[in-house]
């Protein structure tokens, strides 16, 4: 009889397990946000007449987010430097929605020029009164070993993603403070987490960021409604690569490859936008095994730094036979052909 129990009990915890297995091999998201996902508040709901500003709203993840947010009924600032990339956003967004012109502000900006920017936060809150999520998103890539790269690039990366984000921060933080509520969310990277080779300086600009906004959160501790969030993404279709620093400041990227294979664009947006409808203040977005490696440097990083010393090997094998980095780890390089 007691061997009898025992084995049903066994049996049970093995079913539970795979079971467990199966969600955690299918998951695109940590359980936080997945969890937020299931049985959390709707973005339809919770976003549904709020102002978002979204910085890097011309294109990729800031494009998208522009979209999903129009068709729940929010109010929004589309900011970038092409003017002529967001008038297209705006229009597709009122394609997709039942927003009005005056609902849809399109501000240039240029997070480098940092003194522009309590101008342009001005120009938001007499346009809506108010600004309820900032969407710290606009930034860049790198692809380029340490050895190579002029220290102006390191320079760039750090001016760009991790600086003019927090100049971005610190005004319309004033506002939100003032009326005691608000949104502040940056998109950080799987790399502001853990490191990877050829993006040490994107690395350390993503890390910069995380430091910085861990501890604003902490300095916030008397405004329970002024939410801060850092959303951490894995790969994700958009045009990042195309984008990235290389070893000189303006020079392109020799081979740029096919981005097809990673995440949606829509996929990682809709979990953004769960996550803030949510306030989860740190979101882990990636489909495997990406999303396996964010667990692993949280929790086992010796494993870690081993698994990722493998992946690392290829990612420089790639590059530097000048094919992209991100070419499919478990195929054999080819040689450069020029
Ligand atoms: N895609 C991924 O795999 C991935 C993964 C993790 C994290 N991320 C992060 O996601 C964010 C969005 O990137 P994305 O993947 O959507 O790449 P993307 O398609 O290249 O979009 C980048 C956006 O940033 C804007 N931007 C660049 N420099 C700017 C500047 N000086 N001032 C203002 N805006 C500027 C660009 O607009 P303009 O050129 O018009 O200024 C563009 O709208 C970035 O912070 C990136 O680090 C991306």
């Amino acid at each position: 009889m007691e061997l009898c129990v025992f084995s049903v009990f066994l049996v049970c915890v093995c079913v539970y397990v795979t079971l467990q297995l199966i969600r955690f091999i299918t998951a695109d998201a940590d359980l936080s946000v997945l969890w937020a996902a299931a049985v959390g508040k709707s973005p339809d709901v919770a976003l549904r007449q709020k102002v978002v500003w979204i910085t890097g709203a011309s294109s990729g993840i800031g494009e998208e987010l522009a979209y999903q947010l129009a068709a729940v009924g929010a109010r929004l600032v589309l900011s970038a430097r092409r003017e002529n990339e967001l008038n297209r956003v705006k229009r597709k967004c009122l394609d997709l929605s039942s927003l009005e012109d005056k609902d849809i502000l399109v501000l240039p900006l240029d997070l480098l020029d940092r003194s522009s920017h309590r101008e342009k936060t001005d120009v938001v809150l007499q346009h809506f009164s108010k600004i309820d999520v900032l969407v710290n998103n606009g930034g860049r890539s790198q692809r380029s070993l340490f050895v190579d790269t002029h220290v102006d690039v390191y320079s760039g990366l750090m001016e760009l993603n991790y600086l003019g984000t927090v100049s971005i921060t610190q005004h319309v933080l004033q506002h939100m403070i003032h009326h005691g509520d608000g949104i502040i969310a940056t998109v950080s990277s799987i790399v502001g987490l853990m490191g990877a080779p050829l993006s040490t300086g994107y690395a350390a600009s993503k890390h910069a960021i995380q430091g910085f906004f861990n501890s604003l959160r902490t300095e916030l501790t008397d405004y329970p409604n002024i939410t801060i969030s850092t959303i951490c993404p894995g790969p994700v279709v958009s045009q990042i690569v195309h984008n990235a620093f290389a070893e000189q400041v303006n020079k392109p990227l020799s081979n740029v490859g096919d981005q097809s294979h990673k995440m949606s664009t829509e996929r990682c947006v809709r979990l953004i936008l769960v996550g803030l409808s949510n306030h989860v203040k740190e979101m882990w977005i990636a489909q495997q095994p990406f999303l396996l490696f964010f667990y692993l440097w949280q929790y086992t990083p010796t494993l870690a730094w081993y698994v990722t010393n493998l992946f690392g090997r290829k990612r420089v094998q790639n590059f530097q036979a000048g094919l992209d980095a991100d070419t499919p780890y478990f195929t054999k390089t080819k040689a450069k052909t020029s």
